[in-house]
This record gives structure tokens, sequence and C-alpha cells, in this order.
């Protein structure tokens, strides 16, 4: 290999291909060139190898527990930043002044209500659906309210829908969990903050004022901050899928929530909370640890492992830290917290996950802090898919603009029948 070709021989052929170098991280092979001059097709299941897009958005070193957002760690975001802020900074790629901040916060806040026909839409769910399944249903349903801003090839129109979502996404979330408690649905109450207007609307009753506890209202913005966009994550590459066919952002975020539903993704919250308490107390500990080790028994340790992070993931550091915050501020101390804490500590000095790099990952204490704070299991993966809609909108956004943009459109190793006739009913 020259020092920017890769040579591949196969079936007497030998090409060369371009290597291609980022800002940061490994270099990329690009193959593009190869089925037409080799026939051949590359094999990649789960895209363990494959980079699938340019994207100057996102960095993470996984081997060294790094993920930086348009250059800036996480860390730092997560202390000093707001979900405003690295909202902005995720969709236009620097940081904003004040005057750039109060705008574009203005902006969010002038867009945070939904279309009124839209709460009577959710009553056409059953009261006890996963607030989940309403979230695709809802955020699917905006390009039926939003005709206005869904041409794809207008700049204006992207940035709006951007806004749109952004903004609606807190109400519609809170307006899934009111549904599901039979509360009433409350507006948005602009003076408040993006976060603290979602609590409000999430936990306020119309008969009493609510009044936000800041120590919440900071730990669930950090909470938004370290979920806001995590590179071509299955949820992320879904949204881009799909948006790649020129399908309308809504449509596009809607196919995003779903992918994200499942446990070995955003669903992992829920599932991680379940399991501690399933295990109860420190003592149970060694008998799940013995359950994950063993290859004939589904039973994962949930929020546990990445397919990126083979060190500890970042996000967990500062997810840590906030649930110490959080019941500070509450006056709480569930006991699950200990539970976690001990688990971390036996996982991580067994050499089964020693040897396999797994740490814990973002979801590990995120759904004590969520707890802590009222929501309910079911809710966890609904904030998750609040804050990652500006990380959808901002990829979607960036794979729009880029001219190069095709339909995605993998192939396959067919491993069906060979050709053949068919058989009339009667004769089979
Ligand atoms: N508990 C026990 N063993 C595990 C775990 C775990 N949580 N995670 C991985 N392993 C083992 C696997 O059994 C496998 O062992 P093997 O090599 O002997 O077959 C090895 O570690 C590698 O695991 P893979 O599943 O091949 O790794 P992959 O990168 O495909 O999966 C994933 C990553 C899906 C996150 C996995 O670690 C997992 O299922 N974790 C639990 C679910 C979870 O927490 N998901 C949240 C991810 S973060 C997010 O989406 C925000």
């Amino acid at each position: 290999m020259s020092e920017n070709q890769a040579t591949l021989s196969a079936d007497g052929k030998t090409v060369e291909m371009p290597v291609r170098s980022g800002t940061i991280g490994p270099d990329v092979v690009d193959i593009r060139k190869l089925y037409g001059q080799t026939g051949l097709f590359t094999y990649d299941p789960g895209f363990t190898s494959t980079a699938s897009c340019d994207s100057a958005i996102t960095y993470i070193d996984g081997d060294e527990g790094v993920l930086l957002h348009r250059g800036y760690p996480i860390g730092q975001l997560a202390e000093h930043s707001s979900f405003m802020e690295v909202s902005y900074l995720l969709l236009n790629g620097e940081l904003p002044n004040q005057d750039e901040l109060a705008e574009f916060t203005r902006t969010i806040s002038r867009h945070t209500m939904v279309h009124e026909q839209l709460s009577t839409f959710y009553r056409g769910f059953r009261r006890d659906a996963h607030p989940m399944a309403i979230m695709c249903g809802v955020v699917g349903a905006l390009s039926a309210f939003y005709h206005d801003s869904t041409d794809i090839a207008d700049p204006q129109h992207r940035k709006i829908s951007s806004h749109r979502l952004i903004a609606k996404m807190p109400t519609i979330a809170a307006m899934a969990y009111k549904y599901s408690v039979g509360q009433p649905f409350l507006y948005p109450k602009n003076e408040l903050s993006y976060t603290g207007n979602f609590l409000r609307m999430t936990f306020g009753v119309p008969a009493e004022e609510y009044e936000v506890v800041p120590e919440v209202e900071r730990a669930m913005d950090r909470i938004f901050i370290l979920h806001a966009d995590h590179e071509q994550n299955a949820s992320t590459s879904t949204v881009r899928l799909a948006g790649s066919s020129g399908a309308n952002p809504f449509a596009c975020m809607a196919a995003g929530i779903a992918c994200l539903w499942g446990p070995a993704h955003g669903g992992a919250n829920e599932a991680a909370l379940n399991m501690l308490k399933e295990i109860g107390t420190p003592d149970k500990i060694p008998h799940y640890i013995e359950r994950a080790k063993d290859k004939n028994d589904p039973f994962r340790l949930m929020g546990f492992g990445h397919r990126v992070y083979k060190n500890y993931d970042p996000r967990a550091t500062v997810m840590q830290q906030t649930v110490r915050e959080v019941f500070s501020a509450l006056k709480v101390n569930d006991p699950l917290f200990e539970t976690a804490l001990r688990l971390e500590e036996i996982a991580l000095s067994d050499p089964y996950f020693i040897e396999k790099k797994l740490f814990p990952n973002v979801d590990f204490y995120s759904g004590i802090i969520l707890s802590a704070i009222g929501f309910p299991t079911t809710m966890f993966t609904v904030l998750f898919a609040l804050a990652r809609t500006v990380g959808w909108v901002a990829q979607w956004n960036e794979m729009i603009s880029d001219p190069g943009q095709k339909i995605g459109r993998p192939r396959q190793l067919y491993t069906g029948p060979t050709q053949r006739d068919y058989i009339p009913l009667n004769q089979r």
C-alpha cells in the first residue's frame, strides 16, 4: 500500500483505492469504485468497519473515551454550557455569541406550541400505550400539520422544520406523559428555559403554580447535553438513510425514534433501571454477573458495553456526578445507586469485563437520576429522543447540504434459492 492508496487483489484483478484522511481519527479506504472495477462488494453487517459519510459534527475515540462536539469535549460542554447553546453549536458549527444565543433561544421558544388538532390525535391512543409508541406516531404526524416547511431543497424550509422539531419535542414528550397519567395537557410557558418549560409541562398541573427546582433543571439540561448527538449511531444512521430518499424531516425523525426505542440502543436506560431493580441489593450482584458471563443465558448487563467505547464512556462519568447532585437537591437517597456503584466496581474487576473492554455507558446511571426526578421508566427513552432530536436534525441537514449526497442503498450477500420455476398450487 502506498501512502494514500490501498491495494486489493482478488479474482486475479488488482485495484488501487484512495485512502482519505479526516482531521482526526482513522483514515478510510474509499471503495466506491470497487464493484465497478472488480464486480465485488464488501461485506460488513453491523457496519463495524464502514464509514457511511463525511461529517464535521461529532468525533468519538472509543479507545480513549473521547467525545467531541464540533471539537469541544463533552465534559466541558456538560459543565459550562447549556442545551440551547450545544444545540446551536451542533446546528451551526460554532458556539454562539450572546446575541446569537439570545436570538436562537427566542426562535426556539416561539415554536414550542403544537397545532391544536394534534391533541385530538393523542386521544386516539390507548391510555396504557408506551410513550415511545406515541412519539413514533405523533412526530411522524407532524408532517401532516406543517406542510409549509417540508420542501427539503429549500434551506429556509429546512431551517424552520429543524427549529420546529427541537422546539416541539418537549411539548410532544410532555403530552405523551400527561396522556398516560390522565392529566390535562399544559401549554408551554416561554418565559421558562427550554428545560424548565419541559419540566413544568411534564410535572405541573393547571390547578397550581409549578416551581422549577434549579438543581433539577440544571441536571436535566445536562442530561439533554449528554444525549444531544453521538456520531453515526443506529438511530442517526436511520435518520440519514430515511432522509437520503428525500423524505421530509418529520418522517425521518419518526424513523429515528423507532430505531432508538430498541433495548440495544436508547431503550437501554429503561432496561438498565429495570435490571437494577431486579438485582435489588448488592449481595445478589455476583449471581447476575455470572448470568451476564454465561453464553447460554441471554441476560446482559444493561448499561454496560458499547459498540464504539472500549473505555469508560465519558458521559457515564458526568452522569455519576449528576446522581449525587440531584439526590442532594431533592433530599433523596435511592439504595439502587449503591447497588449500581457496587455492580460497576465488581464488573470492572472481573476478567470477563476487563478482557472484553465492557464499561458503563451513558445509560447505566441516567435511569437512577430520571427516576429520582419523578419520571416513570417508560419515559426514559422519550427523554433520550427529545435530546437526540437536535443531533438527528444537525446530521440530516449536513447530509442534505452535501452535494455528493446519494440515496443510501446497501447491497447483500444473497443466500436464498437460485432461479426456479413456479409450480401451480394444485401441484404442490
Ligand atoms: N453484558 C455481558 N456481556 C456483554 C455485554 C453486556 N452488557 N455487552 C457485550 N457483551 C459481550 C458479548 O456477549 C460479546 O461476547 P463474545 O465476544 O464472547 O461473543 C462481546 O461482549 C462483544 O459484544 P457485542 O454484542 O458483539 O458488541 P457490540 O458492539 O455489537 O454491542 C452493545 C454493543 C449492543 C451496546 C452491547 O454491549 C450491549 O448489548 N450492551 C447492553 C445494552 C446497552 O447498554 N446498550 C446501550 C448502548 S449506549 C446507547 O445506545 C446510548
